[in-house]
């Protein structure tokens, strides 16, 4: 995608898409009349993200409200960081926010910091417009005695670098590169002190729970799966971009309604980002939610989707991908380096149509084997890949293309 843009979902009244500010910032001034940047008491916010149910939007889905508590709980000094750094290629959504609205962030870690009671704000960055949307948005600030003041952190791009414990040992003057855990930066991160590293959406969510409440939050998206989601739509869809939309729609709704329908036929679809892996087209019937979407082999991950036009080979396509596994690899774990590499020579031999008959089911085996291996989930990444692909190779619908009308 050369160029991304926002909308939302048809007859979704936006929350985090607002301004239509095309490249532009919309600056606190403009926040402040358009009523999305009011004053908010933060005493019970913690329980409004639980009633919420807000899920971090960094890839995990994990549940807001404990990691928070859990920061709350640890000794004080504690630390808060706003996670822009956007290492998945497949994703613009951080970036998207971050330049049309830094503000909204900004708040969200401020009132992040005011709830877990940290003295010390950072936003963490890579991508250069990311960071000269930023500071503008910093000089604007009013300074309030008393309020933490924020910092920028600014490092060189890589997938890995997005990573929570590579965030926190960045930060403290190391490298981005994960560390092994326990601990996680919850318990020591930045200086060794409780550490609440969120996604920049998740902060721009808790900010419009903050003055929204919980109860309208959940009034749109599903029972198990409230609120609105930042998605980018890639790949064979006739308007890829970034979209503001509910849960609870298929996947194969959100690319007619939004992206404007595939562009190239479906030769399968990569969703969550590219962390969760291959599907076949039969993916666009599941309803885009944790559960549905986990339960159909594949995840929302960071809210990433790239189409595969009909004419892309899979064998090609997944090759490719478990190539840059390898170059993004830390290297700081054999089995990472080992894994990774294995994972990519064999599918690269399937691309070339020179696998041995056992591939197959050493992929499904890597696919599980190799979870959860290494100082962080990178491994998980490449091990979802092999999985995922061993299974819809075997499949004969994925294998079967959709020619275009
Ligand atoms: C290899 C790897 C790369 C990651 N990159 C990012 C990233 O670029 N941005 C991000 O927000 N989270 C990233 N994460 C997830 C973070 O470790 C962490 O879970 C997240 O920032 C927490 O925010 P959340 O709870 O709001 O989702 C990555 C995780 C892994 C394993």
């Amino acid at each position: 995608m050369t160029e991304h843009f926002a909308d939302v979902y048809p007859g979704l009244t936006p929350r985090l898409v607002i301004g239509k500010s095309g490249s532009r910032s919309l600056s606190l001034r403009e926040e402040i009349a358009a009523g999305t940047y009011a004053p908010v008491a933060t005493g019970a916010l913690i329980d409004q993200l639980e009633q919420a149910d807000l899920r971090g939007r960094g890839g995990s889905g994990f549940p807001a409200h404990r990691k928070w508590r859990a920061v709350r709980d640890g000794a004080a000094p504690r630390v808060v960081v706003a996670n822009g750094e956007e290492g998945e290629p497949s994703s613009f959504k951080d970036r998207w926010l971050l330049t049309n609205r830094p503000h909204a962030v900004i708040d969200g870690l401020l009132l992040a910091a005011a709830a877990v009671g940290a003295d010390r704000a950072v936003i963490y960055l890579s991508h250069p417009e990311t960071v000269s949307s930023v500071r503008q948005a910093l000089v604007e600030l009013p300074s309030i005695p008393g309020r933490v003041e924020v910092e920028l952190h600014v490092v060189q791009h890589r997938y890995v670098a997005g990573e929570e414990s590579a965030v926190c040992r960045s930060i403290n003057g190391g490298p981005a590169l994960p560390l092994a855990k326990p601990p996680r930066p919850f318990e020591c991160g930045v200086d060794g002190h409780p550490t609440l590293v969120s996604n920049v959406e998740t902060l721009a969510q808790a900010a419009w729970i903050a003055r929204n409440g919980a109860d309208a939050y959940r009034a749109l998206g599903t029972s198990a799966s409230p609120g609105t989601m930042l998605v980018t739509l890639g790949g064979a869809c006739r308007r890829p971009g970034v979209y503001e939309v509910p849960y609870g729609l298929t996947l194969g709704q959100l690319i007619e309604d939004c992206a404007g329908g595939l562009s190239n036929g479906i030769g399968g679809v990569l969703a969550g980002g590219w962390f969760m892996g291959v599907a076949d087209a039969s993916l666009l019937e599941a309803t885009w939610c944790y559960d549905a979407m986990r339960a159909a082999g594949s995840g929302v991950g960071c809210g990433a989707v790239t189409v595969l036009g009909h004419d892309e080979r899979i064998e090609e396509v997944v090759a490719r991908l478990a190539r840059w596994y390898v170059e993004e690899s830390a290297q700081q774990c054999g089995v990472c380096v080992k894994g990774t590499v294995a994972i990519a020579d064999t599918l690269e031999l399937f691309s070339r149509g020179s696998a041995e008959p056992d591939a197959l089911a050493k992929l499904a085996r890597w696919g599980t084997t190799l979870q959860g291996r290494g100082a962080c989930a990178f491994l998980d990444g490449a091990a979802n890949l092999a999985g995922t692909f061993s299974k819809i190779i075997t499949s004969d619908r994925t294998m079967q293309p959709v020619a275009v009308e």
